[in-house]
């Protein structure tokens, strides 16, 4: 049984000199040759960053808070994510699901941004990218490879920790992501922070609406914040993934919908493990004015 569980598991490859799914890199060039529509909206993030959260909240903003039409389908249907291409399963690519979705589309990625296919900047997209501190997406990613086979065997804890911080895991360097993302902040691109959604998503969701330029009632926003509280998510199936295939996603070894609280990573770290972390933080943040709350 653990074998056939296991079999997807994949050893990752380099795009780029980024370490990604062999089946991803595979389907690279219809990813890189990608036709984004101007009223396409990029949904942006490091792997655990709250991607899930935002799309049900756009989702919801997309459809003025109407939460029936918001249960139409599983989320990642509702936002196709543009690279994804999975082993050993007849499933359309992320391409394929993009290129049969109506517009306006909501398109997910995880891609750094020197890989994004350059008709998302040709058509002037708007783009909102997530971050969140690297020390809870850590520990959120080291479960998620143990309950998604698509990852390779995460080893211990401390092994899992000492890869991530040398950028050897899926997507590579988590600083080279938030800061590359950072770098091209400008009119067409929000810049928004999980701690923040966690602390007062209200606010967040008024930023979200007015970089959209579109108003919504305050009725409509209580309704939105509620559906997308990590309560309400973890029990509707089309949010938390639980209709994915138990080949690709066991949700018994671990929910997607793990905790959704900003400093789980206390109750995992180590004291020596916090000040490496700590001093490896300082290293590469180095000379940015981009600044993450460890906790709220
Ligand atoms: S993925 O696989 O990269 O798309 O995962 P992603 O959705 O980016 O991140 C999953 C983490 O986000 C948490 N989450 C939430 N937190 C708070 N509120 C809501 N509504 C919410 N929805 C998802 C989810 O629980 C994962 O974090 P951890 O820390 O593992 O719980």
């Amino acid at each position: 049984a653990m074998e056939q569980e296991d079999g997807i598991r994949q050893e990752l490859g380099s795009l780029h000199g980024i370490p990604l799914f062999k089946t991803f890199i595979e389907g690279w060039p219809q990813v890189k040759a990608f036709q984004a529509r101007p009223d396409d909206l990029l949904i942006s993030t490091y792997p655990k960053s709250g991607t899930t959260w935002l799309s049900e909240i756009m989702d919801m903003i997309y459809h003025d808070g109407d939460v029936e039409k918001c249960r139409r389908d599983a989320i990642y249907n509702r936002v196709p994510f543009l690279e994804m291409k999975v082993p050993k399963v007849p499933c359309a690519t992320g391409v394929e699901q993009l290129e049969n979705t109506p517009s306006p589309r909501l398109v997910k990625t995880h891609l750094p941004v020197q890989l994004l296919p350059t008709s998302f900047w040709e058509k002037e997209c708007k783009i909102i990218y997530m971050a969140r501190n690297p020390k809870d997406v850590v520990i959120s990613y080291y479960y998620f490879h143990h309950m998604a086979k698509i990852h390779p065997d995460p080893g211990t804890k401390a092994e899992f920790l000492e890869n991530f911080m040398a950028g050897k895991v899926a997507y590579g360097s988590w600083y080279d992501h938030v800061r590359g993302w950072w770098e091209k902040k400008q009119e067409k691109l929000l810049y928004l922070f999980y701690e923040d959604m966690k602390k007062d998503p209200r606010q967040e969701v008024q930023k979200i609406l007015h970089f959209l330029g579109k108003e919504l009632s305050e009725e409509t926003v209580d309704r939105i914040l509620h559906h997308t509280s990590f309560q309400e998510m973890k029990k509707n199936p089309a949010a938390n993934y639980e209709t994915m295939l138990p080949t690709m996603m066991d949700h018994r070894v671990s929910p997607f919908l793990r905790k959704g609280i900003s400093g789980d990573w206390k109750n995992h770290f180590t004291v020596a493990q916090n000040e490496r972390f700590d001093q490896h933080y300082k290293e590469h943040m180095a000379g940015s004015d981009l600044h993450f709350q460890m906790e709220v």
